[in-house]
């Protein structure tokens, strides 16, 4: 098993990773023209794409782009206001049964985190299989072999000796790892990730494309959002960019070289490209970000 801290964790440049040649795996989830509203406006518009079991999608587009708009809608905690969502074996999720099902066998690495910020590393962790227990079973408390396997990820992300602190007193990059081995430890076929090397070292940051590396060749799909463009010729098989709500491009990883990356990594929108049906009696947010850094970024 890989170790998040272990140096040198991935060549430069050097793909980790490459897809299987022949037949395409199976598509795990896919979206059929979507369309999300967020505080009235359109924030995502006809937004199609397909991941396929073993496959490493990167998410790209400037801040305020509809990245976590996307994730979000794509583990049903944003509501569709068109389009569908279907999930390999599930079909199209127009249930909350379908969702539920969905949801079990995927996990989310969230922007903001989302932990518990007064119980302890190894407590997040372990909630990253709450879902798997009944309520009458979690009272009774965690299995062994559950603090087992949320040990050993902890020691994977290099993070053992902050099992029983708070993660309210992590340090930015500390609580980022906490997080993903929450994600991790349900051993999930789909992973959703959001920005999840924000706060990491460049060594951390290597070190967990080539976690990710290894998750995929274990048959697990995962969308990465990520502002850090070195970051994709390592990481990614494809690649799909977002302006304004809207994919302007998905293509394998290898013909990135041949698209103008500069608007998706750039803190302010290009001009004159707004998407269509934006109510326009909200305000655009996108308009006031404030210029930032284009690479490692850290809001955590
Ligand atoms: N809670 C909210 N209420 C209303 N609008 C929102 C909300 N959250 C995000 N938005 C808007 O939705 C749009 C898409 O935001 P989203 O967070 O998906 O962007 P992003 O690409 O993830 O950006 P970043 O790189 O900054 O994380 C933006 O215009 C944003 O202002
Ligand atoms: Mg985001």
């Amino acid at each position: 098993m890989t170790r998040l801290h272990s140096p040198g964790a991935a060549p430069d440049a050097t793909p980790v990773v490459a897809l299987p040649a022949g037949t395409p795996a199976p598509p795990l989830v896919s979206a059929d023209g979507i369309r999300v509203m967020r505080g009235g406006r359109v924030v995502l518009d006809d937004v199609s794409l397909t991941v396929r079991a073993g496959e490493i999608v990167a998410l790209v587009g400037a801040s305020g782009a509809g990245k976590s708009a996307l994730l979000l809608a794509l583990s049903g905690l944003l509501p569709l206001a068109g389009g569908r969502i279907e999930a390999g074996g599930a079909g199209t999720l127009s249930s909350a049964a379908r969702w539920k099902q969905h949801r079990r066998r995927m996990a989310s690495i969230f922007q903001d985190l989302a932990l518990i910020e007064q119980a302890s590393a190894l407590h997040n962790v372990l909630v990253g299989l709450a879902d798997r227990r009944s309520p009458l079973g979690l009272m009774r408390g965690w299995r062994k072999a559950e603090i087992m396997a949320a040990a050993a990820l902890m020691g994977r992300f290099g993070i053992s000796h902050l099992a029983h602190s708070r993660v309210d007193r992590l340090s930015g990059g500390e609580r980022r790892r906490v997080a993903v081995a929450r994600a991790m430890i349900r051993d999930a076929s789909l992973l959703l990730a959001d920005e999840p090397f924000n706060s990491l070292d460049p060594e951390l940051a290597r070190g967990l494309v080539r976690c990710f590396a290894d998750e995929a060749m274990a048959g697990t799909g995962m969308i990465v959002a990520l502002h850090q463009a070195e970051l994709l010729p390592l990481l990614a098989h494809r690649v799909i960019a977002l302006e304004r709500g809207r994919v302007v491009f998905d293509c394998p990883a290898a013909d990135i070289g041949r698209r103008d990356l500069a608007p998706l990594f750039a803190s302010s929108p290009r001009p004159g490209n707004h998407l269509t049906n934006v109510n326009r009696e909200a305000p655009d947010e996108q308009l006031r970000t404030p210029s930032l850094p284009v690479q490692f970024r850290d809001r955590a």
